[in-house]
């Protein structure tokens, strides 16, 4: 029986009551499925660090090294000052283990979710590829002549030809194997950020090793306009980091809401990370409401990384069943408790196995 060691982190706000509810369906999966998970629970996040001054200790973090995923509920509280603990936990996740590729689906389960008019599941179902190491977010940043009138604030965005070669290259792999439109658009802002040039010159450069894959091109502003407009026009699309993180909310809220969209921080071959997308909406905590079902995909994704790919699927089509049968009334609508939606998918996935 393959057997996997994963590190789990809840984190803030909503985020460890929606993995109780992930890790239910995870534990009805492992055993439908027949594979076995282990879990080590961290504590860190915003209530962890006022009781102890820790963040994410080199001790934990050389052990959350050795497992084979990690999983993260959600992180970001307001009693502490912005970025402390998105930095200490997520920023140092993906960029010391090199989480080089932040896979983002945006696939529509049921017209009924989408906000859109007339779009319909064959119009919504892409994948961003949001490169996850550079950009402005690992750019140097500084101010000077601090509080004065003629304060300087400086933030660099770095490209490097290995971070932007491995994405673009990973979104064409990756056009490939989905077999869908066989399409890759490269999303930038080459126009203005003329730095961005770099990703204009790779993508043509890897576009000529796959000439079996389409290519095109939109400026961010432009993409924007599109995903509302025409998503059907999207398949595999590459983005720079802040672009990346920008647009799939954008992608979230077309395929249903923060409630649905989640992620997955990968090193192709070594220890990667899944979350949902959404925050950790603090002012929600505890109170059994948050929609689940993206950290319940975030389960999904994690299973296909690890070479589950029956079980992620299972997933996948327990919560695409639900949601056309009504019997899952919409995501983040307020009608049903979080353990209400876990328990849902938890029957669905043991009722529809019982079946076949
Ligand atoms: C995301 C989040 C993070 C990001 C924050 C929490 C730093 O918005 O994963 O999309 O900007 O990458
Ligand atoms: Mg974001």
């Amino acid at each position: 029986m393959a057997e996997y060691d994963i590190a789990v982190i809840g984190g803030d706000g909503i985020g460890p009551e929606v993995t109780r509810e992930a890790l239910r369906v995870l534990d009805a999966t492992a055993s439908v499925f027949g594979f076995k998970v282990r879990r080590t629970e961290y504590p860190f996040g915003t209530d962890h660090y006022l009781k102890t001054q820790e963040i994410f200790p080199e001790s934990a973090f050389s052990e959350v090294k050795q497992k084979r995923a990690i999983y993260l509920g959600a992180i970001g509280d307001p009693r502490v000052p912005v970025g402390l603990i998105e930095y200490g936990i997520i920023a140092k996740c993906r960029f010391e283990l090199d989480l080089y590729i932040n896979l983002r689906p945006v696939k529509l389960y049921d017209s009924s979710l989408c906000p859109l008019k007339d779009k319909t599941p064959e119009d919504v179902d892409m994948v961003f590829i949001r490169e996850n190491t550079e950009d402005a977010y690992s750019g140097s940043h500084g101010f000077t002549h601090k509080g004065q009138h003629h304060e300087v604030a400086v933030q660099t965005m770095v490209y490097t030809r290995l971070g932007v070669e491995r994405a673009i290259r990973y979104a064409f792999q990756l056009a490939r194997e989905r077999n869908k439109k066989r399409q890759v658009t490269l999303i930038d802002k080459a126009n203005a950020v003329r730095a961005q040039d770099i990703w204009t010159r790779v993508f043509a450069e890897v576009a000529k090793e796959y000439p079996d894959i389409k290519t095109d091109h939109a400026y961010i502003d432009a993409a924007c306009m599109w995903m509302v407009k025409n998503p059907e026009w999207f398949d595999v699309a590459v983005t720079p980091n802040l672009f990346g993180d920008i647009i799939t909310d954008l992608g979230a809220m077309v395929q249903g809401g923060m409630g649905i969209a989640a992620s997955g921080n990968l090193h192709p071959g070594k220890v990667s990370l899944f979350e949902p997308i959404h925050g950790s909406a603090p002012k929600h905590a505890g109170q059994d409401k948050a929609s689940p079902v993206a950290a319940i995909m975030a389960v999904s994704m994690m299973l296909d990384y690890l070479g589950e790919k029956r079980a992620a699927n299972a997933i996948e089509e327990a919560v695409i069943t639900l949601l056309r049968s009504k019997r899952l009334k919409g995501v983040g609508t307020g009608v049903h408790r979080g353990t209400e939606v876990g328990n849902m998918v938890v029957a669905e996935i043991q009722g529809a196995t019982a079946r076949v």
